[in-house]
């Protein structure tokens, strides 16, 4: 699987010039998932495009279904666009507006009872890492941020590691970090439900995923693709990311 994350990128014509850019490269989604989060506001014309190749997500949603929550955007929206995924807890979401473990549980709740496959991202900080305490937080995440969620319902979450200090930074972990914390969390999936649902979830990477270390990165037994920002934005680079998971 390889999800583009553009963050805050992208006008209405980049974007469109970027889907017909890739479209009549994509391999089909039976061979690789490819999936476009965008921002808010292009999603329906971008979800025209969506095909057997290609699908829409979001990069956030709230939890309510209506009210007044000036500026957000509820799951009912979402899914009358006919997005499939939905990114929840992304870490400049938790450090730059302040997003809580507990929201962000509502936020997993809400996607999957309005059938949006959430893409929950967990990850360490810099200290935390230096403190050698990374599996601890992961897991102290996936509890909080999983309560509640059904074995009917955890394999429609896709789970992405994301250690904040190789977000953005050109500092990419190294393929065996990232499989062992990869491994930990497919680990932890067992034990809150079973080794069945821990053999099939999506475990995806992000951090400075490129080109360059695409395919070392998805080659990892634990690590079943990428979701990355920058090296997604130019439609040439998005596609040898795609291709590394072939
Ligand atoms: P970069 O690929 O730019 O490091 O961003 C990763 C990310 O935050 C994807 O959600």
């Amino acid at each position: 699987m390889m999800v583009a994350n553009w963050k805050m990128n992208k006008t209405r014509d980049e974007a469109l010039a970027f889907i017909y850019a890739i479209n009549e490269s994509l391999p089909s989604c039976d061979d690789v998932n490819t999936v476009i989060c965008a921002p808010s506001i292009l999603l329906r014309d971008l979800v025209k495009r969506q095909g057997d190749n290609l699908k829409i997500g979001a990069q956030n949603m709230y939890f309510e279904e209506f009210g007044a929550f000036t500026g957000e955007i509820s799951p009912v929206m979402l899914q009358t666009t006919g997005v499939e995924y939905v990114i929840v807890g992304h870490s400049e979401r938790r450090n730059l507006f302040g997003e809580t473990d507990d929201m962000i549980n509502r936020k997993v709740l809400s996607a999957l009872k309005h059938n949006l496959k959430p893409i929950l991202c967990v990850g360490e900080s810099l200290d935390q890492r230096e403190l050698g305490i990374t599996s601890s937080v992961i897991r102290k995440q996936l509890e909080a941020n999983l309560k509640d969620v059904s074995k009917d319902d955890i394999l429609n979450v896709v789970i992405a590691y994301e250690p904040i200090w190789a977000i953005g930074t050109g500092k990419t972990a190294s393929a065996s970090d990232a499989e062992t914390e990869c491994k930990n969390i497919r680990e932890a999936i067992k034990e809150l439900y079973n080794a069945a649902i821990a053999d099939e979830i999506k475990i995806l990477y992000g951090g400075s995923m490129k080109p360059s270390n695409a395919k070392e990165l998805v080659s990892m037994p634990n690590i079943d693709g990428g979701l990355v920002g920058g090296a997604s934005l130019q439609p040439d680079s998005f596609l040898e990311l795609v291709k590394a998971c072939l």
